[in-house]
């Protein structure tokens, strides 16, 4: 009975995390889908939980339930706490949090069955897992405590180089694999496994700092991937199906999302994780663009909206600035506006465009925008020298034309929206300050383009007064 309960619980969880999973691929089934997973869980915990009291058979205690119980209400209500309370511009550090704690809960559950096991892993492949559970386990954790540092600004964000660090890190890792295999063929050997737990914190550390710049996004998803594997080792050590399963997906469907990014950027993941980007040597800053470009010219709101009025088709290019100024709602009022005056509007969305992937489609859905309104980069830039006008809304580096035309650009290559192409660019940003890739832009001196300066919100607030006027 307590069996097939356990088998049910584990089965739903599994059902849960996998339709959950696949309509979180989808704008319009997002917010269900993260129902569906989160209710996946709340199976496991219980699934868990049941197996627990099986296993503790004669030894059962209340006190262990008390651990449970308060750990579960615990989590649950920092989780919910601090859900409500983030802001949409720092979850990207949420999720590097998030994934921290994962990896140091793999090492922990690792050490803890070393320990439980009397300091031998008993079997190979046992030592083996656990091994891994531990190694990936803390390079995620420490890792993405850095990389919680460097978005948050706590740490400096620029990478943190210094010569001969790759060879460094190369005979780190010989070391710990070296380390990895002789604890494999001796489990009983636990000093093995203290020394390396202790080289794996400094590990995730070393492999972080280097990385900097506009690369922290696709290393909070690639440390979001290990921390699932390290639950997959975890479930192979403490023979648990389900953190198998889970770890598998989180593992696999992390490591997608951070080809995707890579594919976005027109970026190696090697190149990601090894070239200092932005460091100075692939030259940051105005000198990698080329040197002050000449004068740019700035219009008002006011006078911005007699274009608008007269424009047949509008595209809007979100970017970080629309997050950090809120002009989500705003925006979706111009477009309200525009369309009534008989114009036709589109959003253009970079997939790497803010600070986390799919960051504007969900701003957008979170002011109602029609999701038959959003556009992909690929679908745009074909039409985009149709367009009479491209307004750049907060957007720097997705837009940077620098990408096609100057090859000594830290970005040459990277796909961008193609706004250059329209017939007249209003860029919507407080100042001339680059983004966050720290190169210049050359679309501000393009002849068709207009800086439109303040902040976003107020800006467009200001073009939908006009309209109303
Ligand atoms: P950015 O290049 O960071 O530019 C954002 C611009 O917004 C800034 O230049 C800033 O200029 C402006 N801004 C900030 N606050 C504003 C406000 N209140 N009102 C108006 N403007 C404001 O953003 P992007 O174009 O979205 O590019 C994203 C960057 O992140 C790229 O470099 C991309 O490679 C990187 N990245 C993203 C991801 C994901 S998944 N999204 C993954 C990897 C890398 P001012 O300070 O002058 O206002």
């Amino acid at each position: 009975m307590m069996n097939a309960a356990i088998t049910i619980c584990y089965l739903l969880a599994g059902i849960g995390f996998i339709v959950g999973l696949r309509m979180l691929g989808k704008t319009q089934s997002a917010r269900k889908g993260n129902w569906v997973s989160a209710l996946g869980m709340l199976a496991a915990v219980l699934g868990a939980f049941l197996a627990i009291v099986r296993d503790s058979g004669a030894e059962f205690s209340f006190g262990n339930v008390v651990w449970i119980v308060v750990g579960v209400v615990l989590g649950g209500v920092i989780g919910a706490v601090t859900a409500r309370m983030v802001k949409m511009t720092a979850m990207p550090e949420m999720v590097a949090l998030f994934n921290g704690f994962g990896g140091i809960a793999s090492l922990l559950v690792a050490a803890a069955t070393v320990v439980w096991l009397g300091g031998n892993a008993g079997g190979h492949f046992s030592a083996a897992t656990l091994f891994l559970a531990m190694l990936i386990g803390g390079i995620t954790f420490t890792g993405s405590l850095v990389a919680f540092g460097k978005l948050a600004e706590k740490l400096p964000s620029k990478p943190i180089l210094y010569s001969g660090q790759n060879v460094v890190n190369a005979l780190v890792m010989l070391l710990v694999v070296v380390a990895g295999v002789c604890y494999t063929i001796w489990p009983d050997q636990w000093w093995i496994f203290l020394v390396v737990s202790l080289i794996s914190l400094y590990f995730g550390v070393a492999v972080v700092i280097p990385i900097g710049g506009a690369d922290m996004p696709v290393v909070i998803s690639l440390l979001n991937s290990y921390s699932g594997l390290a639950a997959c080792a975890a479930g192979f050590a403490v023979n648990n199906t389900l953190l198998i399963i889970t770890g598998g997906l989180v593992g696999a469907s992390g490591i997608i999302l951070t080809r995707i990014m890579c594919k976005a950027m027109n970026r190696s993941l090697a190149n990601v994780l090894f070239s200092g980007f932005g460091s100075g040597s692939g030259g940051s800053g105005a000198a990698a663009a080329g040197g002050s470009q000449g004068t740019a010219k700035s219009m008002t709101p006011e006078d911005a909206y007699y274009i608008l009025e007269a424009a047949q088709s509008v595209v809007i290019v979100p970017g970080y600035g629309m997050a950090v100024a809120q002009a989500q709602h705003a925006v979706r009022e111009l477009a309200e506006q525009l369309e009534a005056n008989g114009c036709e509007v589109k959003f253009a969305i970079h997939p790497v465009a803010g600070r986390m992937p799919g960051h504007m489609n969900v701003l957008l859905a979170e002011a109602n925008v029609p999701y038959e309104q959003l556009v992909e980069m690929d679908d745009i830039n074909p039409v985009m020298a149709t367009m009479d006008v491209a307004i750049v809304l907060g957007a720097n580096d997705v837009v940077n034309p620098a990408a096609r035309e100057e090859e000594s650009s830290p970005i040459y290559g990277m796909p961008v929206i193609n706004v250059d192409e329209a017939r007249t660019v209003f860029v919507l940003k407080r100042s001339m300050r680059s983004g966050f890739a720290g190169i210049e832009n050359p679309l501000f001196f393009k002849d068709n383009t207009s800086m439109i300066f303040g902040d976003a919100k107020a800006t467009i607030e200001a073009m939908v007064a006009e309209f109303k006027e």
